[in-house]
């Protein structure tokens, strides 16, 4: 079962790998980025962007190089946009057309298991915290490791229109049963009236997976 499947609007292609395998196909001008990084960072870059050309290949796009820019945001053809996550287990990359698809995408995968308790007050607002004390015990802090994800995806979807670095306490996620709204909770010069965005998550397989759009059909 794909855990990527429907987590996206139309438009968007997705592909998984998996960051403990040597990637087959990493390019090798990709390899100056990690050239200097440890085997696992090496390997989760590659497996990220082996699974971004499979999920370009989907939309019919060329198996291109995909840079990393010095923010480390990675850089996408011209016409297209996209996202990476990983996480130890899993890698998973999202790519859309935007001529035919979202603004901008963004994605976060982690492992499903609870956040660590001194974590939440450096990453839920006071309503999420609120709204985490009402939740069942044994699931609690794996729906506030949700929100942490959630913020991510929302993040990285906001950053290459904005330019934008968010703090945690700038975005406030409501979880739904499989989607969430977030509020951007200062201005974002850039999202012009999209103060407040719809994802979708999945909790699946011993992961959770957060996305995020920006324009496009919905
Ligand atoms: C960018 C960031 C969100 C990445 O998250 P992470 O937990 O380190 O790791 P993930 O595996 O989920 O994502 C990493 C991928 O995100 C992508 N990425 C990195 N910086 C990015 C940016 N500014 N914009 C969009 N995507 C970015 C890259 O593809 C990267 O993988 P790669 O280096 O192998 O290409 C995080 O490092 C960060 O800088 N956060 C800023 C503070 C924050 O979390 N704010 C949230 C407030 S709402």
């Amino acid at each position: 079962v794909d855990i990527l499947r429907g987590l996206f609007p139309d438009g968007v292609a997705t592909a998984t790998g998996d960051p403990r395998l040597a990637a087959e196909n990493g390019l090798p001008e990709e390899e100056r980025y990690v050239a200097r990084a440890v085997e696992h960072r090496r390997r989760e870059f590659h497996a990220g962007r082996a699974a971004a050309r499979t999920a370009m290949a989907k939309l019919g796009l060329e198996a291109v190089a995909i840079p990393a820019a010095p923010d480390r945001a990675p850089v996408w053809p011209s016409g297209v946009t996209g996202s990476i996550s990983h996480c130890a287990s899993l890698c998973v990359a999202a790519v859309a057309r935007t001529l035919d698809g979202p603004l901008s995408i963004g994605v976060d995968v982690e492992p499903a298991d609870p956040l660590a308790e001194d974590l939440v007050e450096a990453i839920c607002t006071q309503a999420e915290r609120n709204w985490l004390a009402g939740q069942p015990a044994d699931r609690r802090m794996v729906l506030a490791r949700t929100i942490f994800s959630a913020k991510e995806a929302v993040y990285k979807c906001q950053y290459p229109l904005t330019r934008v670095m968010l703090e945690f306490s700038d975005v406030g996620i409501a979880l739904g049963s499989d989607t969430y709204a977030a509020s951007f909770l200062r201005p974002v010069p850039g999202l012009m009236g999209d103060t407040v965005l719809v994802g979708r998550y999945r909790i699946a397989q011993g992961h959770i997976v957060t996305s995020a759009a920006i324009g496009g059909t919905e």
